[in-house]
């Protein structure tokens, strides 16, 4: 039987390279971009769609947009969306229109949070945590779902042109609450293209891929191919600090979240799986296992910009020169810096947010929307 991956559950790919073929993914190339972010150069990024069509984009001038989307149903943020921040960062400064929805609607159909809660959420703490991480908010489109009435009409569009079979096959379901919320997410990743038809991404988890999925087949549906279909970049999960696949929320200890308080993801590194040795004669004789080693991948995919800074450690470490606590050192004086500055980022955004300093799209006359019948 064909996998599913389940957008709203909590099951785990185990390998990416099996869903990389049996999804039809493309396997990321960084060659294939210019000023490739460290998530890209150093195989964070694994793969994704119709690459090839953005990186012309970028490296012809032509107009493209990036858009990603908030579900407002915890009250901190993970790491895994802190790289996806990083990757929207990069389309952003590579011309990329960029566009952040709040998926209010969906947090309502799908986690039972009051619409009301799910906006002050994201007033309150997601899009200044967004802009914290570095999104440039004048240059960024906001939207709430719930008030964008071309989102809803493009997601009924499509709804026209979906099978319940067909959902099933991608979803393993067929609740009415995730058909309206694919929809409507459907009309998200095609709506920058009302204005004007051209190419998009949406950097998110590998969670969202049965979306890009859906949004691709109906494209490819549409009569005289209304709309670009969707480009998509994925990254791999931040493994949990005990080596587990994913740091998760139901298990805090190998979990650190945003913002949090540094005393407790310093405790949480100090206690990490490390791939040190027994004994230090040992390790200086035979050097770390760098692949199981979980505080070297948050070094790699969060604390460390600097790739010969990077290599030097990696290099240090392995041939035994460097122990796993010195390693931790190194981990914990970084990410104390990186949450005090978080902090600082973040009280900092809370208020231009406060100013209403956000382009906030309103709603607008979807034009020509309604499909021809020649
Ligand atoms: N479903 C996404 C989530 O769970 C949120 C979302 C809604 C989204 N619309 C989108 C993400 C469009 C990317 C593109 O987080």
């Amino acid at each position: 039987m064909a996998s599913i991956i389940d957008p709203w559950g909590s099951s785990l790919p185990e390998d990416y390279e099996k869903i990389v073929r049996e999804f039809g993914l493309e396997t990321f190339d960084a060659r294939l971009f210019p000023e490739p972010n460290k998530l890209m150069r150093r195989g964070v990024v694994f793969a994704g769609r119709d690459l090839k069509r953005i990186a012309d984009c970028i490296k012809e001038k032509k107009p493209f947009y990036a858009l990603t989307g908030i579900m407002p149903s915890n009250d901190r943020i993970h790491l895994g969306t802190k790289m996806i921040i990083e990757n929207l960062r990069y389309f952003q400064e590579h011309g990329a229109q960029t566009y952040i929805l709040v998926a209010d609607l969906e947090a309502a159909a799908a986690r039972g949070v009051a619409l009301e809660e799910a906006r002050q959420r994201a007033l309150d703490f997601f899009i200044p945590a967004y802009i914290a991480l570095g999104l440039d908010p004048k240059k960024t489109l906001f939207y709430f779902q719930s008030e964008n009435m071309d989102v809803i009409r493009i997601g009924f569009q499509a709804s026209k042109k979906i099978t319940a079979n067909e959902f099933r096959a991608i979803y393993g379901t067929n609740d009415p609450g995730r058909i309206v919320s694919a929809v409507t997410q459907i009309g998200d990743i095609l709506y920058p293209q009302l204005g004007e038809r051209q190419p998009g991404i949406i950097p998110v988890g590998i969670d969202q891929d049965p979306h890009i999925r859906l949004t691709r087949d109906f494209v490819n549906r549409t009569r005289r191919l209304r709309f670009f279909p969707p480009s998509s970049l994925y990254v791999r999960y931040t493994p949990s600090l005990d080596g587990g696949l994913k740091m998760s929320k139901s298990k805090p200890e190998g979990c650190i979240m945003l913002p949090e308080d540094v005393k407790t993801a310093v405790k949480r590194i100090k206690r990490a799986k490390t791939g040190g040795r027994d004994t230090v004669e040992e390790h200086r004789r035979l050097g770390a296992i760098i692949e199981q080693d979980m505080v070297f991948e948050l070094l790699k995919q969060h604390l460390i910009d600097d790739d010969a800074e990077l290599q030097r450690i990696h290099d240090e470490y392995k041939a035994g020169r460097m122990l796993s606590g010195e390693l931790k050192e190194i981990a914990c004086e970084r990410m104390r810096a990186f949450l005090e500055l978080f902090d600082k980022r973040l009280a900092a955004a809370r208020v231009l947010v406060k100013k209403g300093g956000l382009n906030f799209v309103r709603y607008k006359k979807a034009a020509g929307l309604e499909e021809s019948k020649r």
